[in-house]
C-alpha cells in the first residue's frame, strides 16, 4: 500500500499523478471510474491540461441507482455529463431506468469481463466505508448486483436528489474491485478521517468493505491533510 497525503489544493494534481503512474504501466487500459464530490479536483485537472489515456481506453462507471427518474439530475450518468471531461472516453454507466435492474448491472459486467476485467479502479470511500455501492455487510466475494442503499448513503446524496434519494443501486462488486489491477482510493476532507483510519488500520471486515483493500495487491491512496491528521488519526 502506498499514502500519498497532500494539501486540499494539490489533491487533483497528486490524484492525477497517481493515474498517470498507473496508466504509464500499460496498454488499452479499462479503467472504473467514480462519481461524488471526491474525484471532482481530478476530473478538473485532467480536462484543464487535455489529460489523454491511452488509445482504445475505456471507462466504466462504478456503480448508479436505480430509479424510476432516469433524467433525473442525481442519477451517475448525470454526474458525468456534468464532470468528465468531454475529451476523454465516454463512461459507460448501467441504465438507471432499467425495467430489469438485474440485467442492467449484469451486461454492465459482462462488458467489463470482455475487456478482461478492470486495468485501473479509482475509487472513492463512503463514511460509512462503502466502496463503489458495496455497503457494509458486502461480502469479499460479493459481485456485480442491486443493492438497497444504506441511509447514510442515501443522506449524503440528499442534495442531488430533491425528492428523496433511490432506495436501490447496481454495483461493480469487491470482487470486480479486487481483481483489478491497480486500485487508487481517493479521500478528502475531515469527515472521512474515521472511515480512511479503520480501512487501513483496522480489522478486514465486511462491516467497512473498503478494508478489503488492505488485501489488495497494488492500491495507491491519495488523500488530503484534512482526511489525514484530523483527531481521528491521532
Ligand atoms: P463523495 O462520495 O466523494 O461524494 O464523498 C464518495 C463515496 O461515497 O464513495
Amino acid at each position: 500500500m502506498e499514502l500519498i497525503v497532500v494539501r486540499p489544493e494539490e489533491f487533483g494534481e497528486a490524484a492525477m499523478n497517481a493515474l498517470d503512474r498507473a496508466l504509464a504501466a500499460t496498454e488499452r487500459p479499462s479503467l472504473g471510474i467514480p462519481t461524488g464530490s471526491t474525484p471532482v479536483p481530478l476530473y478538473e485537472r485532467l480536462a484543464e491540461i487535455t489529460y489523454c489515456f491511452p488509445p482504445g481506453s475505456v471507462c466504466f462507471a462504478l456503480d448508479e441507482y436505480v430509479t424510476a427518474r432516469a433524467d433525473a439530475t442525481g442519477t451517475n450518468a448525470a454526474f458525468f455529463r456534468r464532470h468528465w471531461p468531454a475529451h476523454l472516453p465516454t463512461v459507460t454507466t448501467p441504465d438507471a431506468g432499467a425495467a430489469d435492474p438485474e440485467a442492467a448491472i449484469a451486461a454492465h459486467c459482462r462488458a467489463i469481463a470482455a475487456h478482461g476485467g478492470l486495468e485501473v479502479v479509482l475509487l472513492g470511500i463512503g463514511r460509512n466505508g462503502h466502496i463503489a455501492f458495496n455497503e457494509p455487510g458486502s461480502e469479499r466475494d460479493a459481485g456485480c448486483r442491486v443493492v438497497t442503499l444504506a441511509e447514510e448513503t442515501r443522506r449524503a446524496a440528499a442534495a442531488d436528489w430533491p425528492e428523496g434519494a433511490p432506495t436501490r443501486g447496481m454495483t461493480i462488486g469487491v470482487r470486480e474491485i479486487m481483481a483489478a489491477r491497480r486500485a487508487i482510493l481517493l479521500v478528502t476532507g475531515p469527515a472521512k478521517a474515521a472511515a480512511l483510519r479503520a480501512a487501513i488500520t483496522g480489522p478486514v471486515t465486511a462491516t467497512l468493505p473498503a478494508s478489503y483493500l488492505q488485501e489488495h495487491r497494488s492500491l495507491v491512496i491519495v488523500c488530503d491533510t484534512a482526511a489525514w491528521s484530523s483527531a481521528a488519526l491521532q
